[in-house]
Order: structure tokens, then sequence, then C-alpha cells
């Protein structure tokens, strides 16, 4: 990148004016990026380019216009991953080999449909053998940080649910270890995907290492019970490497990252708003008991109640809540990379982007609008139900929204695993409201940190306690 400012072209975009030369605007971005971005639209309209990591990224922020970004073949998606994949997980061969980038995407649908119902299963006996004995023990109040908690459950039930038990006498040991590492290495995701050199983040590639080395094909031998994702992935690795390569355990470190990092807090701010809402707790334990009932299932010992892919879509209100909790907290943003100069097609403007640059989609700002959403700021389990259903439509300008709530991107790289990642919250959260009385502690408000503004859902900016019991 060149240290001369950089002057528009003639049918670009209009430039956002920069004096940081190669941070750009990242600083105010990650300071208050509704605030930021809500600016930028009234300043310069719906399209404007903005220096952000040295990068240069035309944002769209019409939604009516997000067709337009989806159609177009020249932009790029893996011009775009493959980058963050060398970055964060140090996978070098995406970048030179299309074909195995394209077995890979096949396995996705291993992951939906009816390989779905499996792996719901899976999730259901992990819950059953990895928390049951555990936290029936607790009749009387046990206290826990909130967010640490929901971390810990989903990172070993998503293991589990995904990879398989582990075949090792120090279980306990070996998953309490890997999480913790795990998490260490989470945390330094959004600096790492910025292009950050890991030596400069402390002891996180040797961290990355470690957690690489415990996913290679010898180690992964140690877990029973592969789900199908994960065995044709290792399939499809093995064509591609020899099969003691230490880069199959790094694509096996993206995998497991993408199922349990946004995943995790999404579980976390559910809880959060679900416990400051006694009102929204009540109505959900109400639908949930109404469902055990129509299905003549009874709270027995142990964790016995079983729910079909169905009878959980049924619960419209816990769909709901879990919605509503990604509209608040989701601030992903979906990149597209300029592979040669092109014009963009929009419904008011022809719009010239560069070779080289960015094109980005940035749903938080839809997702705070208060003329789709009234009163944005404000936590609503039943924003997304209307007359006892699903609620799907949502207007701007008068005009139906085909594109209103996007936690899980669009287009080609829409999220794979969301369906799981959905069922899995409701799964744990239908336990805990049925089993256990659960109660938070701390009154103060907890807030976004936004350290991962455009990277998915954000993590608090301090944990909280609650208490749980079984119910009596
Ligand atoms: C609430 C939880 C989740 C959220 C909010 C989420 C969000 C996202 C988003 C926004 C993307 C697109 C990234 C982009 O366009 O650059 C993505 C991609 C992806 N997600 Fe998720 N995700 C979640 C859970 C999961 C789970 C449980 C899995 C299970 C394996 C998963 C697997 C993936 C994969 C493999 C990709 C990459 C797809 C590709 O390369 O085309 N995600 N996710």
């Amino acid at each position: 990148m060149s240290v001369f400012p950089r002057k528009g072209r003639p049918g670009e975009p209009p430039l956002v004016k920069s004096w940081l030369p190669f941070i750009g605007e990242a600083l105010k971005l990650q300071r208050d990026p509704i605030g930021f971005m809500t600016t930028l639209q009234k300043q310069y309209g719906d399209i404007f380019t903005v220096l952000l990591g040295g990068k240069y990224i035309t944002f769209i922020l019409d939604p009516f216009q997000y067709q337009s970004v989806i159609k177009n073949q020249k932009l790029s998606f893996r011009g775009f991953s493959n980058k963050v994949l060398l970055r964060v997980f140090s996978i070098k061969k995406l970048v030179e080999d299309d074909a195995m980038n394209d077995e890979l995407h096949t396995c996705y649908q291993l992951l939906q449909g009816r390989h779905l119902d499996m792996l719901m299963e899976n999730t259901m006996q992990s819950l059953k053998q990895v928390f049951e004995p555990q936290l029936l023990k607790t009749t009387s109040w046990h206290t826990e940080s909130l967010f640490t908690f929901c971390n810990s459950v989903i990172f070993e039930m998503t293991l589990t649910t995904v990879y398989g038990s582990i075949l090792l006498g120090h279980r306990k040991t070996f998953i309490t270890e890997l999480k913790d590492d795990f998490f260490k290495f989470d945390g330094k995701f959004t600096q790492l995907a910025s292009g950050m050199p890991i030596e400069l983040l402390g002891n996180i590639k040797s961290i990355r290492l470690k957690l690489i080395k415990l996913l290679t094909t010898e180690n992964l031998a140690k877990f029973q019970g592969w789900s199908e994702v994960v065995q044709r992935r290792q399939d499809i690795l093995e064509k591609y490497y020899l099969p003691q390569d230490i880069e199959i355990g790094a694509h096996h470190l993206g995998l497991l990252w993408a199922s349990v990092a946004n995943t995790a807090p999404t579980m976390s701010w559910t809880m959060y708003y679900l416990l400051r809402n006694p009102e929204a707790m009540a109505v959900l334990r109400d639908e949930i008991d109404h469902l055990l009932q129509s299905t003549g299932q009874k709270k027995g010992p142990g964790f016995s109640i079983h729910l079909t892919r169905e009878q959980l879509d049924s619960l419209v209100y816990l769909e709901s809540t879990i919605l509503e909790s990604l509209r608040l907290s989701s601030f992903s943003s979906t990149f597209r990379f300029v592979q040669e100069d092109l014009t963009l097609h929009l419904e008011a403007q022809d719009c010239c982007l560069r070779k080289g640059d960015f094109v980005g989609v940035f749903p938080p700002i839809l997702h705070y609008d208060p003329e789709i959403f009234e009163a944005p700021e404000e936590f609503r389990f039943d924003r997304f139900v209307e007359n006892g259903k699903k609620k799907t439509t949502f207007f701007k300008r008068g005009k139906k929204l085909k594109y209103y709530l996007m936690p899980f991107g669009f287009g080609i790289s829409k999220c794979p695993g969301r369906f799981l990642a959905v069922v899995e919250i409701k799964q744990l959260l239908v336990i805990l409201l049925t089993y256990f009385d659960l109660e938070i502690i701390d009154d103060k408000p907890v807030k976004l940190n936004f350290s991962r503004s455009l990277f998915g859902i954000q993590h608090p900016d301090s944990d909280v306690s609650f208490r749980y019991k079984v119910k009596s």
C-alpha cells in the first residue's frame, strides 16, 4: 500500500478521508461500530470506501442492494477467506489448491438435513454423559460465572458432537486443557485475522501449534464416534496430504473454531438476557412444559426427555429469544475480494470497484435500525413471533425486506453450521429450563466489548455471577 493518500477515480464511491495511513478508521469502528457507520452513512450515503487496517473496503449499506454483491461472480469469497485461514490457522494449501477447496466445501452438507438429526442425537448423548452426573448433583444453589460457564458447556458439547468422545483415562483434564488453550487462541482471533504477525502475540504461536498437534491424524484417532462431517473431511484431507502432515490438524482446528467460537457467546447472551427478563423466562418455561406434556414426556430422573427437530422448531418463543440475542450481539460483516476492476450495477447508480479492494456489507446497521426494529437497543424476546407463529416480515421504506437478520452471513459463504448452532443452543436451554432453577446474582448490566467488530458475535465487557440448582 502506498504511503500517499489514494485519489478517487471517476465512477468510484466517495472515499472516506483518513488521517491515519495504515490503520485508517479501524479504531473508531472498534469504539462504536454503529455510531461510526451511521455517521459515515449520513455524510457519504449508502455506499462509500473506507480504509480499515490497511485495506480499502467499499461498504454497501442499503439492504436492497445486497443482491448485486451476491450475484456478481467476479467478487470472490475465497480471495478473502483463504487469506484469513492462512493468517489464523496457518492453512497454506487452500491458497493454491482450488480442487481441495471445492471438495472440502461439499462436506458442509453433512451439517444439515437428515445429517443434522444424527448430530442432534450426538448432542443429546453428550449432554447426558457429560453433564448429567455433574449437574444433577447440584440440589443446593451452585454459583458460577455466566459467560465462563456457557463457554465451557458449549465447548465440551460441540467437541463431543462433532469430533466424538475422547478415549483417555484423564478425559476431563484433557478437555479442560484443550478448552483453556482454545479460548486463549480465540482471544487473539481478530488480531490474527487482521494480519498482525503471530510473533507479536505473546505465546499464541506455541498455543496454536499445540492445538494443531492435538488434532492431527494420529491424535484424532483417540476420539471415538466422529461425526460424518469429520470423517468425510479427514478422507478428503488424506487425499491431498500425507496422513502425518501437520496441516491436517490446522484444518481440524479451523472447523472446531468455526463450530464453537460464535456458538458459545450466542448461548451466553441468550442466557444473560433470559436471566435478566423473568417474564421471558416464564413464557419459555411454559412453552417447553406444554410441549413436554403434549408429547407425553415426564421429567423423570436424569435427562430423560427427547425432542425431535420438528418439536424443537415448534418452540417459537425459544427460537425468537435466540434470534433476538443474535440480533443484538452479532457484528459480522460479509466480505468479498475484488479480483479485477469492475462496475457493480446498483438500482440507483453504477459503482466502479478497484482490483485488490474488498466489498463489505454490514448487517448490524440493519439489526439496530429503528425503522426495522422498534427500540432496537432493547431486548424483546418475542420480537420474532407474530400471532403465535414465527415472524419473518420486516419492512424498510415501506418495502418488505429479504435481509433483516444476518448473523450467519449470506450468499455462497452463508454459515453451513447455522442449523446445528441453533438446535444445540435450543437443546441446552430446554434441559436447563426444565431441570433447574436459575437466577442472576450480579445486577450490573453487561455490554458488548466490540473486540471483534466485523468478525462475529461480540464478547461481553465483563462476566456476571448466576446460580442454579435442580428443581425440587
Ligand atoms: C451462533 C453460531 C454461529 C454463528 C453466528 C456463525 C456465523 C458464521 C458466519 C457469519 C459465517 C460466514 C463468514 C463469512 O462470510 O466470511 C460462518 C461461516 C462458517 N461457519 Fe458458522 N456460525 C455459527 C456456528 C457454526 C457452527 C456450529 C458450525 C459447525 C461446524 C459452523 C461452521 C461454519 C463454517 C465451516 C463456515 C465457513 C463456510 C465457508 O467457508 O463457506 N458455524 N459462520
